[in-house]
């Protein structure tokens, strides 16, 4: 049996666990990320038979039966990830009934997965739906889309095509736009129901005054992802303390875009 930390995995869980605290998404406890492992790739490092602890969980996670995942713990800090990965990330199994896990590495000291595992695993069972390559969800507290929930039109027209303005890169990256949920109470199937219902069309859902959801089929692929919908916001909240817009890009400049990068925009979303 190979070691399990030196399994690529679990490196990279690490690696973006640290960016995403180093950049000041995820104090505290915030954010959390679960990521779909092969069971082969697992087996290599772990005897997948032995189940250190069962934990149930408040839904019903039937579609995902029998899945791996690596999720962060609750109520652990992204800061220590890098250093003591298994007191605070765990390698869970779906039981067939869909209603408990089956842990198999890490979440030391009895830690629980993380609070938001609702939303999560009815996120995956949505991407999974329209993505069959779908892995990885990323949950952070990203600062100025999260500043921007309070300033700007939640509308989410209004809000991807500022986000698409600020940035040329933007269209090409997240052309599906992003998702905004109203205000809801964290941990809850209740927001796990609504981001995952925003997810079937969008890869990135953004949570007013908390954070945002996002997608992929890797980790590097999911956090930049988020990375690039963070700089558009971040960039607006420099363009509106510097006076707000002089000169744009028009929505013929994006059409011109997504034309030469064959990316297909949401459909009304441009005039
Ligand atoms: P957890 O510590 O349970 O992962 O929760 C953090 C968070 O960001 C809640 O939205
Ligand atoms: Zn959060």
């Amino acid at each position: 049996m190979k070691n399990i930390l030196e399994a690529p995995f679990i490196k990279e869980m690490c690696e973006t666990a640290e960016n995403l605290y180093r950049h000041g998404w995820d104090e505290r406890n915030g954010g959390n990320i679960s990521y779909i492992l092969d069971e082969a790739e697992v087996g290599k490092y772990l005897d997948v038979k032995d189940v250190k602890r069962e934990i149930p969980m408040i839904f019903n996670a039937e579609n995902l039966a029998d899945k791996y995942f690596i999720v962060t713990g609750t109520g652990r800090y992204f800061k220590n990830v890098m250093a003591h990965p298994s007191e605070n990330m765990g390698i869970v199994r779906v039981q067939k009934n869909g209603q408990k896990l089956d842990l198999l590495w890490g979440l030391e000291n009895g830690i629980l997965p993380t609070s938001e595992l609702p939303s999560h695993f009815m996120t995956h069972i949505s991407r999974l739906s329209v993505d069959l390559e779908n892995k990885v969800v990323i949950h952070c507290h990203a600062t100025h889309l999260l500043a921007m929930s309070f300033t700007h039109s939640l509308d989410a027209r209004d809000f991807t095509r500022r986000l698409w303005q600020m940035c040329t890169e933007c269209l090409v990256v997240f052309p599906d736009g992003v998702a905004v949920l109203p205000w809801i109470v964290p941990g809850t199937n209740e927001i796990g129901e609504a981001t995952a219902e925003s997810m079937k069309a969008h890869r990135l859902v953004i949570w007013p005054f908390h954070g945002v959801y996002g997608t992929g089929k890797d980790l590097d692929e999911t956090y930049g992802l988020i990375e690039t919908a963070e700089k558009a916001a971040e960039v607006y909240t420099y363009v509106q303390a510097q006076g707000g817009v002089k000169q744009a890009i028009t929505d013929q400049n994006l059409k011109d875009l997504a034309a030469a990068f064959h990316v297909m925009p949401v459909p009304g979303y441009l005039d």
